[in-house]
């Protein structure tokens, strides 16, 4: 068994165990990639206040998020491509997620379908919708989602195009993977993924593949997004959503107060800060530093999450004391299940943790719940000061 100490052990042998086309996958960001690279470099930024002689007994990290009970405020956000880092990786994802007691949020781009995952896992998971133009297919998916009781739909708001991840065209990005000889080169090295894939329950778009008709390549993500996406989706259409869903709903992608203004008019339950790991608009704002002013402008109204970003518990500790009530990992858990399956997801979850467990004893504090900003040291500039 290797010895994992920290996320980014786990991400060394993700690289090592996952045909390079999906580890590339995860770990791009758009474009020349400077609001990926951000997303990491600006928590690192704000610095711990360490407190000593102060109680450490009886801590705790349990919390709840939209009203359910979370033993620490990380989800597991949605990831498209998932069941491709590692076989049935979305069942797995999901029955860690289980297991340590903190939601998991499947993609509309899963490879598992809505259906297999709720076969799988006893408690409900939250389900990410992207909009499409197709409305009777849009409006199944919402119904299947429905039936297998999940318990919040998180409308991702930022993704109505795809941002471009050079990445991911050269490397002819598609589920499951062409067989190009660069591509079969690569997988030779790759015996212990292409094992597992061979008896994995799906290699394709497992909501969509079988569900909609007239699709030009379901494989291709890139094509996909750009032929089914609805590019009109507006605030009118997010109400009608919420509408159609008639459960509680959490909007993702928000990076400006006037945003989180509109998404607090439509009634959300949660709005998720978050500039989708850096993959869209690349020059936005770190996800960390956009927070405050979002806190600030809707934080007393309604329950404000961070995604982008967090790779350490020391990470969720800072969005936490800033004033998050939540918080999302992508990438990091993603490094676990493609080094080591289910396990590896929980090992990811247990570092992070860990990580937040101790950092917040060693700033004076026991509970996750009572975080506040007097545990951060914030740049004086933190936030910028930009041109009206
Ligand atoms: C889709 O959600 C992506 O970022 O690739």
């Amino acid at each position: 068994m290797p010895v994992i100490t920290c996320i980014d052990d786990l991400k060394r042998l993700y690289q090592r165990r996952a045909p390079r086309m999906f580890y590339d996958y995860t770990e791009s960001g758009s474009w020349t990639e400077q609001t990926f690279r951000e997303n990491t470099s600006d928590f690192a930024d704000i610095r711990l206040r360490q407190r000593i002689a102060v109680d450490m007994s009886g801590r705790s990290t349990a919390s709840t998020m939209i009203g359910e009970d979370v033993t620490m405020p990380v989800a597991l956000a949605p990831v498209g491509l998932t069941g491709m880092q590692c076989a049935d990786g979305e069942i797995k994802a999901a029955r860690a997620a289980e297991a340590f007691g903190v939601p998991f949020t499947l993609s509309t781009m899963s490879i598992n379908s809505i259906e297999d995952v709720a076969e799988a896992t006893t408690k409900p998971f939250w389900f990410q919708l992207y909009t499409m133009k197709d409305e009777d297919f849009l409006r199944r998916l919402i119904e299947r989602a429905k039936a297998a009781h999940c318990s919040a739909l998180v409308i991702t708001l930022d993704l109505q195009i795809l941002g471009q991840r050079h990445k991911d065209i050269r490397n002819g990005l598609s589920a499951p993977p062409k067989l190009t000889p660069a591509t079969i080169a690569n997988l030779m090295t790759k015996w212990r993924w292409g094992i597992g894939m061979l008896g994995a329950k799906r290699r394709h778009f497992g909501n969509i593949v079988g569900h909609v008709e007239g699709v030009s390549d379901a494989a291709n993500l890139g094509a996909w997004t750009a032929e089914q996406f609805d590019p009109s989706l507006d605030w009118a259409k997010v109400a009608k959503l919420k509408e159609m869903w008639g459960g509680k709903v959490i909007l993702k992608g928000i990076l400006d107060a006037e945003d989180a203004r509109m998404a607090l008019k439509v009634g959300a339950d949660a709005i998720v800060v978050s500039n989708h790991g850096g993959r869209q608009l690349d020059g936005a704002l770190s996800a960390i530093r956009a927070l405050p002013a979002i806190l600030d402008a809707v934080g007393d109204k309604v329950e404000v999450h961070l995604d982008s970003g967090i790779r350490s518990g020391q990470d969720v500790l800072k969005a936490l004391a800033l004033g998050a009530r939540g918080t999302y990992i992508g990438r990091a858990f993603v490094y676990g299940l493609g080094a080591m399956g289910q396990a590896g997801v929980e090992t990811a979850l247990e570092v992070i943790r860990k990580e937040l467990d101790t950092s917040m004893a060693l700033c004076g504090r026991r509970n996750v719940t009572d975080l506040d900003r007097d545990v951060l040291l914030i740049p004086e500039d933190f936030e910028g000061r930009w041109q009206d």
